[in-house]
């Protein structure tokens, strides 16, 4: 089906619970990352950007009936993100992508997150060191 979104074709939601779960675990046990999630449960942040990634790629929008506009940039500004923050995310993401099965995500689907990540992370970069 030419009209299918990438949310569909890789699994749809149980994809993106089983990524964005992946994505937590590493960022629990990153000491770079952890001390900037406000919060003690990361539970909330989890299902954040689990709500954003499926809207992102096709899916359902919850994400905007709950938080409105995306506006990613601005939602990170409270954090400082320099190169060692951003890289240290992408890390937890690629554990995150290389933990999904080859038969739910194919070389041309991980590519393509990958590179949206790849993207999206520098571009939230707000601090040069
Ligand atoms: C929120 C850090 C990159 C999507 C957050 C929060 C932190 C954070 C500390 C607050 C946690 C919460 O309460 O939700 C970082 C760092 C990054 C990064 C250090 C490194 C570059 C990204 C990227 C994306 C993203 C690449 C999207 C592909 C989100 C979303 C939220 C969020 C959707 C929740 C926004 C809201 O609705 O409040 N991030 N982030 N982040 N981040 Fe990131």
């Amino acid at each position: 089906r030419p009209e299918q979104t990438f949310y569909d074709a890789v699994g749809g939601a149980e994809t993106f619970r089983r990524l964005v779960s992946h994505f937590y675990r590493e960022v629990a046990a990153d000491e770079i990352l952890r001390p900037l999630y406000p919060e003690q449960d990361l539970g909330p942040a989890e299902r954040r950007l689990r709500m954003f990634l499926e809207q992102y790629w096709g899916g359902p929008h919850t994400y905007s009936t709950e938080r409105g506009h995306p506006r990613l940039r601005m939602r990170h500004v409270p954090f400082r993100i320099t190169p060692i923050e951003r890289d240290a995310w992408l890390r937890c993401m690629h554990v995150a992508v290389d933990a999904i099965d080859r038969d739910t995500l194919d070389d041309q689907a991980r590519k393509r997150l990958i590179g949206y990540f790849e993207m999206a992370a520098a571009s939230l970069v707000n601090s040069p060191f």
